[in-house]
């Protein structure tokens, strides 16, 4: 796994200012006042730091941004980075001036001087989140190097208050990996031999391979699976940091972990994205990861449906028949609608095993909710308001776009088919509502539940304030605060 830049904090030091080999970093409110650290910067250059503060580029900075004065005379360093960033910061604001000094930072050392700095433990999440680059398939990769250092008043309290974010970036991190892999990499198999390996954090995990699930009933789900030579699995992930008796949290995860669309073969620009398509499943993993980190309080289980979509001799075709877990039969007009047969059957299964609090799927599910969405919101369905006002407040306070679209019977009218139960697809009209109502047809009426699409944010093709470009992590930090706002009262 792409590993976490190393962070430590400690007690303000100004010594160590003068010699400090790498980067330095200082924070400014608009007034330009400068903090201890600053000044000791400002008196080793004679006066530059000053120079540059009272200058028009400074007066220009936005909030949240960073100048550099570069190799500064009287000092050690390779740069000085000032950052603008008023005392008064909102969250938003100290992890963006966080990721603005990652992407400065190359393989330096950093040196953070937040003696005066509100939202420390912000900046170091920022920063952390946004020093991430795949470079698993890059043959002249070195190891990363450098490290970073935060000087700042309460090093103890503030390691403490980093400490649960860390755990959400590392999360983070899990799933950008799993997202960015290759689909000749990330096989049905790898994939789920990565999860087994997460038992070591003290999850318990559980594979269940083709027989099980042929014995279970998954017959749509492994009908997708059909046509690749890779086996399906589904792969239950338990975290029990609650009380005994408490009813989990289920998290179910789309994770094709590629999708040709089968025999409905998608046209071929643009095809190869679909190595993201295992996406809700990769959030569903670093949200375990996550979980187990920070050792949260909370009955947690983390199901995904994984399996490859391909075309062939034995694939599934269209307008075969198949029956779901649940017992209904769903006439499938277009291969290419799949994730929504892999969820139903992992989202039965969740249900009639753990008899879940609430029920959470995520999915890169359709290319409809792009349309309708862009690349800023994932598109939010739910059949309970107040776990759906829950969710929608902890992405808002973790800043991870998040937008709720309807449900209806009118919707649900256009999944009738004419020979089975339904069809998987309803048509180009609301494309992404119709999805999400077939999903509703595999939801008890006792289980409150939400389903994400996620096929617009969970990887983008221009960087985004805490990702570069490529897969985002968007859902590990939301989910994560939601269990902490929910799911650990009490
Ligand atoms: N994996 C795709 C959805 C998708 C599209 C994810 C673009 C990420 C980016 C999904 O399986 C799919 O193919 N959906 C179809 C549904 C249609 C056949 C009803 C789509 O959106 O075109
Ligand atoms: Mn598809
Ligand atoms: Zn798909």
């Amino acid at each position: 796994m792409t590993d976490l830049t190393p962070i430590t904090f400690s007690e303000t030091d100004i010594d160590q200012i003068a010699g400090h080999a790498g980067r330095l970093a200082v924070f400014l409110e608009p007034s330009g006042r400068l903090d201890v650290g600053a000044r000791r910067i400002n008196k080793l250059t004679k006066g530059a730091l000053a120079r540059l503060v009272e200058g028009a580029r400074f007066a220009n900075l936005k909030p949240g941004e960073v100048l550099s004065l570069t190799y500064p005379s009287g000092m050690a360093a390779e740069a000085v980075d000032v950052v603008h960033l008023p005392r008064r910061a909102d969250v938003a604001l100290a992890r963006k001036a966080g990721a603005a000094l990652a992407k400065l930072r190359s393989d330096s050392d950093l040196l953070l001087l937040a003696a005066s700095t509100n939202r420390v433990a912000d900046v170091a999440f920022g920063l952390v989140m946004r020093d991430y680059t795949f470079q698993d398939h890059k043959s002249a990769a070195k190891p990363r190097k450098g490290s970073v250092t935060v000087m700042c008043a309460k090093p103890d309290d503030t390691r403490e208050a980093a400490a649960p974010m860390l755990a959400v970036a590392e999360g983070a991190f899990m799933t950008r990996d799993l997202t960015n892999a290759p689909a000749n990499v990330l096989t049905t198999s790898a994939f789920a031999e990565q999860l087994v390996a997460m038992e070591s954090l003290g999850l318990k995990v559980e594979v269940l391979d083709e027989d099980e699930l042929a014995s279970l009933g998954m017959r749509t789900l492994l009908s997708v699976g059909q046509g690749s030579d890779s086996p399906s699995k589904v792969v239950v992930m338990r975290w029990e940091g609650g009380a005994k008796d408490n009813a989990p949290l289920a998290l179910v995860g789309k994770g094709v972990v590629f999708d040709t669309g089968g025999i409905s073969l998608k046209p071929g620009a643009g095809m190869e994205d679909m190595t993201m398509d295992m996406g809700g499943a990769g959030v569903v993993s670093g949200v375990m990861r996550t979980l187990a980190r920070r050792k949260a309080k909370a009955n947690v289980v983390g199901l995904v449906g994984i399996v490859e979509n391909m075309p062939s001799g034995n694939a599934i075709r269209p307008g075969d028949v198949v029956k779901s877990m649940k017992g209904d039969t769903v006439e499938i007009i277009n291969t290419d609608a799949e994730g929504r047969l892999v969820l139903c059957d992992v989202m039965w299964y969740a249900q009639e095993r753990f008899k879940p609090a609430a029920m959470i799927d995520l999915a890169t599910l359709t290319g409809a909710v792009i349309i309708g969405l862009g690349h800023e919101n994932a598109g939010v369905f739910s059949n309970d308001d107040a776990l759906c006002n829950a969710f929608l407040k902890a992405a808002e306070s973790e800043h991870e776009g998040a937008w709720r679209l309807p449900l209806g019977q009118g919707y649900d009218d256009q999944l009738k088919s004419r020979i089975a139960d339904m069809k998987n697809v309803g048509g180009r009209p609301a494309g992404s509502i119709t999805a999400a109502q077939f999903l509703k047809r595999f939801v008890k009426d006792e289980t409150p539940w939400i389903h994400l699409d996620i096929a617009g944010v969970a990887s983008v093709k221009s960087e985004t304030t805490l990702a570069p470009q490529g897969a985002t992590g968007w859902g590990v930090a939301a989910l994560n605060r939601l269990v902490a706002d929910r799911f650990e009262k009490g």
